[in-house]
Protein backbone atom coordinates (compact mmCIF):
# COMPACT_ATOMS: atom_id res chain seq x y z
CA UNK A 1 0.00 0.00 0.00
CA UNK A 2 1.54 3.17 -1.13
CA UNK A 3 2.20 5.79 1.73
CA UNK A 4 1.78 9.45 1.18
CA UNK A 5 4.04 11.97 2.54
CA UNK A 6 1.69 13.42 5.54
CA UNK A 7 3.50 16.66 5.43
CA UNK A 8 1.93 17.34 2.70
CA UNK A 9 -1.22 17.36 4.59
CA UNK A 10 -0.72 20.21 6.72
CA UNK A 11 -0.72 22.47 4.27
CA UNK A 12 -3.62 24.89 5.27
CA UNK A 13 -4.64 26.23 1.36
CA UNK A 14 -3.46 25.85 -1.98
CA UNK A 15 -0.37 27.71 -2.88
CA UNK A 16 -1.40 31.26 -2.88
CA UNK A 17 -1.30 32.44 -6.97
CA UNK A 18 -3.06 29.44 -8.64
CA UNK A 19 -5.70 29.71 -5.20
CA UNK A 20 -5.76 33.59 -6.77
CA UNK A 21 -6.40 32.44 -10.39
CA UNK A 22 -8.62 29.85 -9.45
CA UNK A 23 -11.08 32.96 -8.06
CA UNK A 24 -10.53 35.07 -10.87
CA UNK A 25 -11.24 32.44 -13.19
CA UNK A 26 -14.53 32.07 -11.38
CA UNK A 27 -15.80 35.09 -10.92
CA UNK A 28 -15.01 36.09 -14.70
CA UNK A 29 -16.82 33.25 -15.58
CA UNK A 30 -19.72 33.75 -13.51
CA UNK A 31 -19.99 37.32 -14.37
CA UNK A 32 -18.80 37.24 -18.03
CA UNK A 33 -16.15 39.70 -18.14
CA UNK A 34 -12.85 39.67 -19.31
CA UNK A 35 -12.46 43.38 -17.95
CA UNK A 36 -9.93 42.53 -15.16
CA UNK A 37 -6.64 44.12 -14.72
CA UNK A 38 -4.17 41.53 -12.75
CA UNK A 39 -1.48 43.05 -10.93
CA UNK A 40 -1.72 40.05 -8.68
CA UNK A 41 0.89 37.62 -9.03
CA UNK A 42 4.55 39.14 -10.18
CA UNK A 43 5.18 37.98 -13.39
CA UNK A 44 6.40 40.45 -16.34
CA UNK A 45 4.56 41.65 -18.83
CA UNK A 46 7.32 43.48 -21.31
CA UNK A 47 8.57 41.58 -24.40
CA UNK A 48 12.51 40.13 -23.62
CA UNK A 49 15.31 42.07 -24.27
CA UNK A 50 16.64 42.03 -28.09
CA UNK A 51 19.83 41.17 -26.65
CA UNK A 52 18.74 38.14 -25.49
CA UNK A 53 16.59 36.99 -28.29
CA UNK A 54 19.30 37.30 -30.89
CA UNK A 55 21.73 35.22 -28.59
CA UNK A 56 19.07 32.80 -27.95
CA UNK A 57 18.06 32.49 -31.65
CA UNK A 58 22.21 32.89 -32.31
CA UNK A 59 22.46 29.40 -29.92
CA UNK A 60 19.17 27.73 -31.61
CA UNK A 61 20.74 27.84 -34.95
CA UNK A 62 23.99 26.81 -33.70
CA UNK A 63 22.44 23.88 -32.33
CA UNK A 64 21.02 22.77 -35.54
CA UNK A 65 24.44 21.89 -36.96
CA UNK A 66 27.22 19.31 -36.55
CA UNK A 67 29.96 21.53 -35.27
CA UNK A 68 26.98 23.50 -33.06
CA UNK A 69 25.47 20.47 -31.17
CA UNK A 70 25.31 20.76 -27.64
CA UNK A 71 23.80 18.21 -25.62
CA UNK A 72 24.07 17.84 -21.96
CA UNK A 73 25.74 20.73 -20.72
CA UNK A 74 27.75 20.98 -17.04
CA UNK A 75 24.84 20.95 -14.31
CA UNK A 76 26.43 23.48 -12.67
CA UNK A 77 26.06 25.86 -15.92
CA UNK A 78 28.69 26.98 -18.25
CA UNK A 79 31.43 29.09 -17.08
CA UNK A 80 31.26 31.69 -19.55
CA UNK A 81 28.23 32.42 -17.85
CA UNK A 82 29.15 31.82 -14.60
CA UNK A 83 32.56 34.03 -15.21
CA UNK A 84 29.87 36.83 -16.33
CA UNK A 85 28.18 36.97 -13.22
CA UNK A 86 31.19 36.67 -11.23
CA UNK A 87 32.63 40.10 -13.00
CA UNK A 88 29.52 41.71 -13.39
CA UNK A 89 26.83 40.96 -10.30
CA UNK A 90 30.09 40.09 -7.72
CA UNK A 91 33.43 41.40 -8.43
CA UNK A 92 32.24 44.96 -9.56
CA UNK A 93 30.35 45.43 -6.13
CA UNK A 94 33.81 44.28 -4.48
CA UNK A 95 32.49 40.57 -3.51
CA UNK A 96 35.17 38.50 -4.11
CA UNK A 97 32.72 35.33 -5.81
CA UNK A 98 34.33 33.11 -7.69
CA UNK A 99 32.45 31.67 -10.92
CA UNK A 100 32.92 28.15 -9.65
CA UNK A 101 30.85 29.36 -6.48
CA UNK A 102 27.64 30.33 -9.02
CA UNK A 103 25.39 27.73 -9.64
CA UNK A 104 23.58 28.36 -13.10
CA UNK A 105 19.67 27.02 -12.41
CA UNK A 106 15.84 26.80 -14.24
CA UNK A 107 14.59 29.69 -10.73
CA UNK A 108 14.81 31.14 -7.60
CA UNK A 109 11.24 29.30 -6.36
CA UNK A 110 13.02 26.04 -7.27
CA UNK A 111 16.49 26.66 -5.66
CA UNK A 112 15.70 28.29 -2.83
CA UNK A 113 13.33 25.29 -1.38
CA UNK A 114 16.01 22.38 -3.45
CA UNK A 115 18.60 24.08 -0.80
CA UNK A 116 16.98 21.78 1.82
CA UNK A 117 18.35 18.74 1.00
CA UNK A 118 21.30 19.44 1.84
CA UNK A 119 20.49 20.69 5.60
CA UNK A 120 19.45 18.83 8.39
CA UNK A 121 16.13 18.38 9.76
CA UNK A 122 16.49 19.74 13.29
CA UNK A 123 17.70 23.31 12.20
CA UNK A 124 15.68 25.51 13.79
CA UNK A 125 13.92 28.16 11.07
CA UNK A 126 13.38 31.52 10.96
CA UNK A 127 11.17 33.50 8.39
CA UNK A 128 9.69 36.97 8.25
CA UNK A 129 5.92 37.38 8.47
CA UNK A 130 4.84 38.28 6.26
CA UNK A 131 6.76 36.23 3.43
CA UNK A 132 7.34 34.61 -0.01
CA UNK A 133 5.01 31.68 0.71
CA UNK A 134 7.55 29.17 -1.15
CA UNK A 135 9.83 29.38 1.88
CA UNK A 136 7.10 28.18 4.25
CA UNK A 137 5.53 25.75 2.42
CA UNK A 138 8.47 23.98 1.76
CA UNK A 139 9.61 23.55 4.92
CA UNK A 140 6.28 22.06 5.52
CA UNK A 141 6.22 19.71 3.29
CA UNK A 142 9.99 18.56 4.37
CA UNK A 143 8.38 18.10 7.50
CA UNK A 144 10.55 20.57 9.24
CA UNK A 145 7.75 22.07 10.84
CA UNK A 146 4.49 20.73 13.11
CA UNK A 147 1.59 21.33 12.79
CA UNK A 148 -0.49 24.08 11.87
CA UNK A 149 -1.92 26.81 14.31
CA UNK A 150 -5.66 27.80 14.23
CA UNK A 151 -4.18 31.02 12.79
CA UNK A 152 -1.95 29.50 9.79
CA UNK A 153 1.57 29.85 11.39
CA UNK A 154 3.26 26.07 11.74
CA UNK A 155 4.53 24.79 15.20
CA UNK A 156 8.15 24.97 15.06
CA UNK A 157 8.50 27.93 13.12
CA UNK A 158 9.96 31.32 14.06
CA UNK A 159 7.99 34.02 12.31
CA UNK A 160 10.16 37.46 12.55
CA UNK A 161 6.43 40.20 12.44
CA UNK A 162 7.41 43.07 9.77
CA UNK A 163 5.18 45.40 9.78
CA UNK A 164 4.32 49.52 9.89
CA UNK A 165 5.42 49.38 13.69
CA UNK A 166 9.08 48.30 12.67
CA UNK A 167 9.39 49.82 9.33
CA UNK A 168 8.96 46.23 7.86
CA UNK A 169 12.55 45.26 8.87
CA UNK A 170 12.49 42.42 11.09
CA UNK A 171 14.46 42.39 14.09
CA UNK A 172 16.96 39.93 15.27
CA UNK A 173 15.66 37.05 17.25
CA UNK A 174 15.95 36.75 20.46
CA UNK A 175 16.17 32.55 20.21
CA UNK A 176 18.89 31.31 18.91
CA UNK A 177 18.14 29.94 15.21
CA UNK A 178 19.92 28.21 12.57
CA UNK A 179 18.66 29.22 9.34
CA UNK A 180 16.65 32.66 8.20
CA UNK A 181 15.37 33.07 4.99
CA UNK A 182 16.05 36.87 4.02
CA UNK A 183 14.11 38.44 0.78
CA UNK A 184 15.42 41.84 0.38
CA UNK A 185 14.20 44.17 -1.38
CA UNK A 186 11.20 41.94 0.35
CA UNK A 187 8.57 39.82 -1.52
CA UNK A 188 5.70 40.99 -0.53
CA UNK A 189 6.41 44.49 1.36
CA UNK A 190 8.74 46.41 -0.76
CA UNK A 191 10.72 47.46 2.06
CA UNK A 192 14.67 47.20 2.00
CA UNK A 193 18.27 46.74 4.26
CA UNK A 194 20.41 49.15 4.87
CA UNK A 195 24.28 47.64 4.65
CA UNK A 196 24.22 48.30 8.73
CA UNK A 197 20.69 46.30 8.88
CA UNK A 198 22.35 43.87 7.09
CA UNK A 199 25.71 43.49 9.12
CA UNK A 200 23.58 42.82 12.30
CA UNK A 201 22.20 39.78 10.42
CA UNK A 202 25.56 38.99 9.41
CA UNK A 203 26.77 39.11 13.00
CA UNK A 204 23.62 37.27 14.42
CA UNK A 205 24.50 34.24 11.62
CA UNK A 206 28.29 34.43 12.72
CA UNK A 207 28.15 34.54 15.83
CA UNK A 208 25.38 31.94 16.16
CA UNK A 209 26.92 29.73 13.50
CA UNK A 210 23.79 30.03 11.51
CA UNK A 211 22.94 30.10 8.01
CA UNK A 212 21.15 33.52 6.26
CA UNK A 213 19.34 32.03 2.50
CA UNK A 214 19.05 35.32 1.13
CA UNK A 215 16.64 36.08 -1.46
CA UNK A 216 17.75 38.88 -4.02
CA UNK A 217 15.49 38.08 -6.64
CA UNK A 218 14.71 42.08 -7.12
CA UNK A 219 17.98 43.49 -6.59
CA UNK A 220 18.12 44.98 -10.02
CA UNK A 221 14.88 47.12 -8.83
CA UNK A 222 16.95 48.93 -6.19
CA UNK A 223 17.47 52.91 -7.17
CA UNK A 224 19.15 54.08 -3.85
CA UNK A 225 22.65 53.63 -4.69
CA UNK A 226 23.54 53.11 -0.35
CA UNK A 227 21.23 49.91 -0.64
CA UNK A 228 23.04 46.78 -0.94
CA UNK A 229 22.56 44.36 -4.11
CA UNK A 230 24.58 41.27 -2.50
CA UNK A 231 24.75 40.15 1.29
CA UNK A 232 28.53 39.30 0.15
CA UNK A 233 28.67 43.40 0.35
CA UNK A 234 28.88 42.49 4.16
CA UNK A 235 32.03 41.60 5.58
CA UNK A 236 31.92 37.50 7.23
CA UNK A 237 28.88 37.11 4.69
CA UNK A 238 30.26 34.56 3.19
CA UNK A 239 30.82 32.35 6.04
CA UNK A 240 27.03 32.97 6.52
CA UNK A 241 25.11 33.16 3.49
CA UNK A 242 23.63 31.48 0.59
CA UNK A 243 22.17 34.43 -1.86
CA UNK A 244 19.25 33.20 -4.66
CA UNK A 245 19.24 35.80 -7.85
CA UNK A 246 17.43 35.37 -10.53
CA UNK A 247 17.07 36.34 -14.04
CA UNK A 248 13.29 36.48 -14.15
CA UNK A 249 12.57 39.78 -12.92
CA UNK A 250 15.05 41.86 -14.65
CA UNK A 251 15.49 40.44 -17.98
CA UNK A 252 11.99 39.37 -18.34
CA UNK A 253 12.41 35.32 -17.95
CA UNK A 254 9.81 34.08 -15.75
CA UNK A 255 8.71 32.41 -19.33
CA UNK A 256 12.87 31.37 -20.03
CA UNK A 257 13.74 30.09 -17.14
CA UNK A 258 17.03 31.25 -15.75
CA UNK A 259 18.65 32.08 -12.20
CA UNK A 260 21.41 31.32 -10.27
CA UNK A 261 22.49 30.56 -6.23
CA UNK A 262 25.71 31.31 -4.88
CA UNK A 263 27.15 28.76 -2.05
CA UNK A 264 30.82 29.99 -1.16
CA UNK A 265 33.29 27.59 -1.05
CA UNK A 266 34.12 28.53 2.84
CA UNK A 267 30.69 27.76 4.11
CA UNK A 268 30.23 25.30 6.59
CA UNK A 269 27.75 23.50 8.28
CA UNK A 270 27.99 20.86 10.97
CA UNK A 271 27.26 17.36 11.34
CA UNK A 272 25.56 15.60 14.58
CA UNK A 273 29.07 14.74 15.93
CA UNK A 274 29.67 18.74 15.61
CA UNK A 275 32.10 18.00 12.78
CA UNK A 276 33.01 20.82 10.60
CA UNK A 277 31.32 19.76 6.68
CA UNK A 278 31.83 22.50 3.42
CA UNK A 279 28.19 23.23 2.21
CA UNK A 280 29.62 23.74 -1.49
CA UNK A 281 30.49 20.19 -1.99
CA UNK A 282 26.93 19.12 -0.88
CA UNK A 283 25.31 21.17 -3.23
CA UNK A 284 27.47 20.37 -5.97
CA UNK A 285 26.39 16.77 -5.35
CA UNK A 286 23.10 17.35 -5.17
CA UNK A 287 22.85 19.52 -8.59
CA UNK A 288 25.21 16.84 -10.60
CA UNK A 289 22.19 14.17 -9.27
CA UNK A 290 19.17 15.67 -9.47
CA UNK A 291 19.72 18.48 -12.19
CA UNK A 292 20.99 18.33 -15.90
CA UNK A 293 21.62 21.85 -16.12
CA UNK A 294 19.63 24.87 -17.69
CA UNK A 295 19.92 24.78 -21.44
CA UNK A 296 22.26 26.02 -23.48
CA UNK A 297 20.05 28.59 -25.58
CA UNK A 298 18.48 29.44 -22.09
CA UNK A 299 22.20 30.08 -21.02
CA UNK A 300 23.29 32.17 -24.18
CA UNK A 301 20.17 34.46 -23.68
CA UNK A 302 21.25 35.19 -19.65
CA UNK A 303 24.77 36.18 -21.09
CA UNK A 304 23.74 38.66 -23.04
CA UNK A 305 21.90 40.06 -20.26
CA UNK A 306 25.49 41.20 -19.51
CA UNK A 307 26.41 42.92 -23.13
CA UNK A 308 26.20 46.05 -23.24
CA UNK A 309 23.13 46.23 -25.15
CA UNK A 310 21.62 43.55 -22.97
CA UNK A 311 22.08 45.87 -19.98
CA UNK A 312 21.13 48.87 -21.45
CA UNK A 313 17.97 46.84 -22.37
CA UNK A 314 17.49 45.90 -18.90
CA UNK A 315 17.70 48.82 -17.66
CA UNK A 316 14.83 49.96 -19.77
CA UNK A 317 12.83 47.31 -18.41
CA UNK A 318 14.05 47.85 -14.88
CA UNK A 319 12.83 51.79 -15.37
CA UNK A 320 9.59 51.15 -17.14
CA UNK A 321 8.19 48.85 -14.10
CA UNK A 322 9.72 50.98 -11.52
CA UNK A 323 7.71 53.95 -13.39
CA UNK A 324 4.75 51.97 -13.07
CA UNK A 325 5.36 51.81 -9.52
CA UNK A 326 5.65 55.10 -9.23
CA UNK A 327 2.48 55.80 -10.81
CA UNK A 328 1.10 53.73 -8.74
CA UNK A 329 2.19 55.22 -5.42
CA UNK A 330 1.54 58.81 -6.06
CA UNK A 331 -2.35 57.72 -7.70
CA UNK A 332 -3.14 55.31 -4.25
CA UNK A 333 -1.67 58.00 -1.92
CA UNK A 334 -3.69 60.75 -3.89
CA UNK A 335 -6.22 58.61 -2.94
CA UNK A 336 -6.07 58.27 0.87
CA UNK A 337 -4.38 54.91 0.93
CA UNK A 338 -1.24 54.46 3.35
CA UNK A 339 1.04 52.94 0.50
CA UNK A 340 4.54 51.18 1.25
CA UNK A 341 7.55 49.74 -1.03
CA UNK A 342 7.28 50.66 -4.80
CA UNK A 343 10.53 52.54 -4.05
CA UNK A 344 13.22 49.65 -4.72
CA UNK A 345 11.20 47.19 -5.55
CA UNK A 346 8.27 46.67 -8.41
CA UNK A 347 5.89 46.02 -5.24
CA UNK A 348 3.43 48.23 -3.82
CA UNK A 349 2.46 47.00 -0.29
CA UNK A 350 -1.03 48.98 0.90
CA UNK A 351 -2.79 49.14 4.03
CA UNK A 352 -6.36 47.84 3.47
CA UNK A 353 -8.81 50.82 4.29
CA UNK A 354 -11.63 50.47 6.76
CA UNK A 355 -10.70 47.86 8.89
CA UNK A 356 -11.45 45.03 5.91
CA UNK A 357 -9.68 41.90 6.00
CA UNK A 358 -6.96 41.09 2.68
CA UNK A 359 -9.63 38.85 1.29
CA UNK A 360 -12.91 40.82 1.80
CA UNK A 361 -10.52 43.64 0.15
CA UNK A 362 -9.60 41.31 -2.71
CA UNK A 363 -13.12 40.76 -3.12
CA UNK A 364 -13.83 44.57 -3.21
CA UNK A 365 -11.47 45.55 -6.04
CA UNK A 366 -12.47 42.15 -8.06
CA UNK A 367 -16.20 43.10 -7.79
CA UNK A 368 -16.60 46.68 -7.79
CA UNK A 369 -13.89 48.01 -10.39
CA UNK A 370 -12.12 44.43 -11.70
CA UNK A 371 -8.31 44.49 -10.18
CA UNK A 372 -7.05 41.95 -8.92
CA UNK A 373 -4.38 42.20 -6.29
CA UNK A 374 -2.88 39.62 -3.57
CA UNK A 375 -4.39 39.64 -0.09
CA UNK A 376 -1.15 40.09 2.49
CA UNK A 377 -3.11 37.67 4.69
CA UNK A 378 -2.10 35.04 1.76
CA UNK A 379 2.16 36.11 2.99
CA UNK A 380 1.28 35.20 6.47
CA UNK A 381 -0.08 36.21 9.69
CA UNK A 382 0.96 39.86 9.94
CA UNK A 383 0.11 40.74 6.31
CA UNK A 384 -3.07 40.16 7.29
CA UNK A 385 -5.00 44.28 7.11
CA UNK A 386 -2.44 44.61 3.54
CA UNK A 387 -2.74 43.88 0.21
CA UNK A 388 0.02 43.76 -2.96
CA UNK A 389 -0.36 45.43 -6.22
CA UNK A 390 2.69 44.10 -8.64
CA UNK A 391 3.81 47.07 -11.42
CA UNK A 392 4.48 44.45 -13.40
CA UNK A 393 1.90 45.71 -16.19
CA UNK A 394 1.68 47.45 -19.34
CA UNK A 395 1.95 50.97 -18.43
CA UNK A 396 -2.17 51.24 -20.06
CA UNK A 397 -3.08 49.00 -17.58
CA UNK A 398 -1.48 50.69 -14.82
CA UNK A 399 -2.83 53.94 -15.46
CA UNK A 400 -6.23 52.31 -16.27
CA UNK A 401 -6.45 50.53 -12.66
CA UNK A 402 -5.30 53.32 -10.82
CA UNK A 403 -8.05 55.45 -12.68
CA UNK A 404 -10.36 52.61 -11.67
CA UNK A 405 -9.17 52.40 -8.14
CA UNK A 406 -9.47 56.25 -7.37
CA UNK A 407 -12.83 56.17 -8.83
CA UNK A 408 -14.63 54.12 -6.51
C1 LIG B 1 5.23 36.81 -6.59
O1 LIG B 1 4.27 37.29 -7.13
O2 LIG B 1 5.45 36.87 -5.38
C2 LIG B 1 6.22 36.16 -7.50
O3 LIG B 1 5.75 35.97 -8.75
C3 LIG B 1 6.59 34.91 -6.94
C4 LIG B 1 7.64 34.23 -7.72
O4 LIG B 1 8.55 34.86 -8.26
O5 LIG B 1 7.60 33.00 -7.71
Amino acid sequence: MVQVNENYLKLKAGYLFPEIAKRVKKYSQSNQTSNIIKLGIGDVTEPLPKACIDAMGKALNEMGTSEGFMGYGPEQGYSWLREKISEHDFISRGCEILPEEIFISDGSKCDSSNILDILGKDNSIAVTDPVYPVYVDSNVMTGRTGNANENGTYQGLTYLAINEENDFLPEIPKNKVDIVYLCFPNNPTGATLTKEDLKKWVDYALQNKSLILFDAAYEAFIQDNHIPHSIYEIEGAKDCAIEFRSFSKNAGFTGVRCAYTVVPKKLLGFSSKNEEIDLWPLWNRRQSTKFNGVSYIVQKGAEAVYSQEGKKEVRGLINFYMENAKIMKNKLQIAGYKVYGGENAPYIWIKVPNKMTSWDFFDFLLQKVGVVGTPGSGFGLSGEGYFRLSAFNSRANVIDAMERIINI
